[in-house]
């Protein structure tokens, strides 16, 4: 596999003026089977990775660790060039994963590749842009552990008001998860995660799905992002901040399962940016 997947490294240059798209990827666990995830994970993780993977209780829990590590690292070998197990990923002091860039560059599009990871029983959710930072969210509407009055507890005041205007259930489950994602995904961008207070910044959300408005927190300078709200499967809602630069290219991919090739994406248009 490993030959096949370095023949592809050399096919597709970057065109150094034209700013690659947002790309996304969708993948439930179900795309790869317990044996082949343990069988890539066995080639591809390195040691840290793997001794996480060995701390689960719960085969169910080691599984989801396998498979989003497992894809973290097919993608970046697919839009970086380094082949999978010669990736090198070091961490924040707030745990966020960052590639190492060699000085010479990555084989594939320049120093540049910014990624940000999330996962929710059985679906994992990639995000990879060049010369930003982006961060993504994840989660399930149908979970078992509901705790949604907690989590609205965490939210500024103007949007617990909007959350309290839905009727209880899942018009309002789903008015908090789309609040939670997309405050995971801006909090996972700037690699605060959880660091963040969530009380200290506010989105203004259309009824359906986009966002309006957005006050960021008092210690961010007044700048423009984008945000996306996807819901790939029913009942699985997405969230993907993307700082709003000029360069930003006003469309994304959306790739659907395990990324063995360079499948066809689905091409959507990018949100204008809000501030
Ligand atoms: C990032 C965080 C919000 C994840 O929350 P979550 O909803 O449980 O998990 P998600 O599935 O959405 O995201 C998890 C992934 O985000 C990434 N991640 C971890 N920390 C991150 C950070 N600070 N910023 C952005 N992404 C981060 C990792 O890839 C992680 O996957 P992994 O644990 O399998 O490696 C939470 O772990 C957090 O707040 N971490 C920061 C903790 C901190 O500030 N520590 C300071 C040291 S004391």
């Amino acid at each position: 596999m490993t030959g096949l997947v370095a023949a592809q490294y050399s096919l597709t240059a970057l065109e150094p003026d034209r700013p690659e798209p947002v790309k996304l990827w969708f993948c439930p666990n179900d795309e790869l089977t317990p044996t082949l995830a343990t069988t890539l994970a066995t080639h591809w993780l390195d040691e840290h990775e793997r001794e996480i993977a060995a701390q689960f209780l719960f085969e169910r829990d080691r599984r989801q660790y396998l498979v989003a590590h497992t894809l973290v690292r097919r993608v970046i070998a697919l839009e970086g060039g380094v082949p999978e197990a010669e990736a090198v990923i070091w961490r924040s002091s707030r745990g966020r994963p960052f590639l190492h860039k060699p000085v010479e560059g990555l084989p594939r599009g320049g120093r540049e590749l910014d990624f940000n990871l999330s996962h929710t029983a059985g679906h994992n959710f990639l995000g990879v842009v060049r010369r930003h930072r982006i961060g993504v969210d994840v989660e399930r509407l149908d979970r078992d552990d509901q705790g949604f009055d907690a989590v609205v507890q965490t939210f500024a005041d103007e949007e617990q008001a909007w959350v309290a205007r839905a009727a209880p259930g899942r018009p309002r489950n789903r008015r908090v998860l789309r609040l939670w994602t997309l405050k995971e995904a801006y909090s996972k961008a700037r690699g605060l995660g959880l660091g963040l207070p969530f009380d200290s910044f506010a989105f203004t959300l259309a009824e359906d799905r986009g966002v309006r408005g957005f006050r960021p927190p008092k210690t961010e300078s007044a700048h423009p992002w984008r945000f996306i709200e996807l819901e790939p499967v029913p009942d699985v809602l997405a969230a993907v901040a993307v700082a709003a630069d000029s360069d930003v290219p006003s469309v994304l991919q959306l790739h659907h399962g395990f990324p063995w090739d360079r499948s066809a994406p689905r091409l959507l248009d990018l949100p204008e940016p809000v501030a």
